[in-house]
């Protein structure tokens, strides 16, 4: 197996390796963005109230005729309101399963090696405890003052259409424009 080697003339990564990252990136990447933009054109399309604010930002942002920036991308306030919304009512991967590979404790219950542990994103992001008697209708204005606001100051992480923790996706300031300077997500 074909090597590649770092400055230090050590192996690295095998060339297998490289391949499996690239085609992880690109089903990682592909369809989630692609049903994030897929939903998004539904609801604004069944929203033309928000389909107008976010196309009024975008032209005042960039222009009519300019090309869009990365900088510019980040100022997106009510664009980036609109895609929270949609990734939380139609959540990409409905849910994450996580498997222990050693015996761990988590909130005072141990667990064995081996357990397979499910959280159900979907339902998270639907929970009117979390998010309020309104929590399956478009509204997002709700994320206006950032996630913390929009799901109620819960203890726990209540909006992670991204995942948790080290395995977070690695891609996700991609779809969501960057971490936006007005909120505090
Ligand atoms: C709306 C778009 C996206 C959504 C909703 C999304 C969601 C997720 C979720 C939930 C995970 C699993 C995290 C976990 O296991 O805890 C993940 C992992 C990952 N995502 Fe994304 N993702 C999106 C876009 C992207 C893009 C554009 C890329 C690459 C350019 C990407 C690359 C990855 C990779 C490589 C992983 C695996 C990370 C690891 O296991 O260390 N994702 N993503």
């Amino acid at each position: 197996m074909e090597h590649c080697r770092g400055g230090d003339g050590k192996a690295g990564i095998t060339t297998d390796d490289v391949i499996g990252e690239c085609k992880l990136f690109y089903f990682a990447g592909m369809e989630t963005t692609s049903v994030l933009l897929n939903w998004t054109m539904v609801v604004l399309s069944m929203h033309p109230e928000w389909q107008d604010r976010a196309r009024e930002e975008v032209l005042r942002v960039f222009g009519s005729g300019g090309t869009p920036d990365y900088d510019g991308l980040s100022r997106l306030r009510i664009v980036t309101m609109v895609l929270y919304e949609v990734l939380r009512l139609y959540t990409t991967l409905p849910a994450l399963q996580q498997q222990t590979n050693k015996p761990v404790e988590l909130s005072g219950v141990r667990y064995p090696a081996g357990v397979m542990l499910v959280l159900p994103l979907l339902c998270i992001h639907h929970d009117r405890d979390v998010w309020g008697p309104d929590a399956s209708e478009f509204r997002p204005e709700r994320f206006a003052d950032g996630i913390a606001k929009a799901s109620g100051d819960v203890d726990v992480p209540a909006f992670f259409p991204f995942g948790w923790g080290p395995r977070t996706c690695v891609g996700q300031n991609f779809p969501r424009c960057s971490r936006p300077r007005w909120g505090s997500p």
